[in-house]
């Protein structure tokens, strides 16, 4: 018998070609806790205290057994509808995931092939190109126009006809340009490509109010899929939840490729607890509103170029080297997010918006560290 052969490769066994020649996404992500984090776009204040309290009473049986997800869907329905009467949406209609990175993941699994095209924008989220390239998709990203970044519509519209892609991601507001899309719009260019799915990235929504769920119909709606989540405005980033919504079909097919048990059981019970308050949410929303008027004021008042549209974040630019303006934050105890490598922003920081009083500390330490 012939003895086992020592590996030829020092890395063990090669991955798929896509994923050899693919880099993750990265994010600076450790060593943030006692700083003022103003880098991933994340509630700033924490979870409602039923959220809290929820979580602390959880009993040791939960943790031993398998999570349950049933009546979450239920409980989003009811929200999503007092929000906005109009919005018919059923729980076959959802799709729970690990966050809606993992409902972004699941996608590409279930939809991109090899040599697909994904159609998306630049600057956008940066999760949706490694996605992309672990499919071994290719990737039409049409840069967003002029000096206040408008949605670029007619190149999309022109693509989607030429090149027919799989996929279109649309970020509305885009993250990090803020750029709005007018949701009767997306709703539009889905109609007209019906063999794309156009994924709309809904996670900052709660900020402008502009989505098709109060306008679409699922049933006849067979390729727009919308994405939101309870990290942002709901303070549960840590505890990965999202939610896919879409016709019952599209979200039983991304199912299909995502784990039975994929989001936990603490996960569930603070998504019951963070619906149940849904005025917490809306009134840190306010804040957030409140807080960006304040810091919209004082940027115009000083003159420096900036950028502030759509979501919880905005573009400014140094005068001084953004590197180190970032690095003199940090030291002071505030975390910022670079925009160094991406188009049409190249030496902007992103600053997320949390309350008014943190951004007067943020206004406070950027004037002394960009003067
Ligand atoms: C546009 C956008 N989509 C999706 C995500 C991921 O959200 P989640 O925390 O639900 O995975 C983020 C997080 O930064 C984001 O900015």
């Amino acid at each position: 018998m012939e003895s086992p052969q020592p590996p030829k490769n020092s890395e063990g066994p090669n991955p798929r070609p896509e994923v050899e020649n693919m880099h993750a996404y990265s994010a600076p992500l450790e060593g943030r806790r006692k700083l003022l984090r103003l880098d991933f776009n994340e509630n700033t204040i924490g979870p409602s205290p039923l959220v809290v309290n929820a979580l602390q009473n959880i009993p040791p049986e939960q943790i031993s057994i398998y999570p349950e997800y049933n009546g979450l869907r239920e409980a989003l329905v009811k929200n999503l509808k007092a929000a906005k009467p109009s919005v018919n949406i059923k729980p076959t209609e959802i799709g729970l995931f690990n966050g809606v990175d993992a409902a972004i993941h699941a996608i590409f699994q279930a939809y991109g092939d090899r040599g697909d095209y994904l159609l998306t924008t630049t600057p956008t989220f940066g999760y949706y190109t490694p996605c992309a390239h672990m499919q071994g998709m290719q990737i039409l990203s049409i840069p967003y126009q002029e000096i206040d970044f408008k949605f670029p519509i007619h190149q999309v519209e022109k693509t989607l006809l030429e090149k027919k892609p799989k996929l279109l991601l649309i970020c509305n507001p885009n993250n990090p340009t803020g750029t709005r899309l007018q949701a009767k719009k997306i709703l539009e260019l889905s109609q007209n490509s019906p063999n794309t799915l156009v994924v709309v990235d809904e996670l900052y929504e709660a900020f402008t109010g502009d989505s098709v769920l109060p306008i679409v119909d699922f049933a006849q709606a067979t390729n727009l899929l919308v994405l939101r989540s309870l990290s942002k405005t709901a303070g549960l980033a840590g505890l990965r939840i999202g939610f896919a919504i879409g016709n019952h079909k599209v979200i039983e097919k991304i199912s299909r490729v995502t784990g039975p048990y994929d989001v936990n059981s603490l996960a569930v019970t603070a998504a019951f607890a963070a619906l149940r308050d849904q005025a917490y949410i809306d009134n840190y929303v306010s804040e957030v509103l409140r807080a960006r008027d304040w810091i919209k004021k004082q940027l115009l008042k000083c003159g420096k170029r900036h950028h502030i549209e759509g979501g919880n974040y905005l573009l400014i630019w140094p005068a001084n080297d953004a590197s180190k303006v970032e690095a003199s934050l940090k030291s002071a105890g505030v975390l910022v997010r670079n925009m160094k490598d991406k188009p049409l922003i190249e030496g902007a920081l992103r600053v997320s918006i949390g309350t008014t009083e943190q951004m007067k500390r943020f206004w406070q330490l950027y004037c002394d560290a960009d003067i």
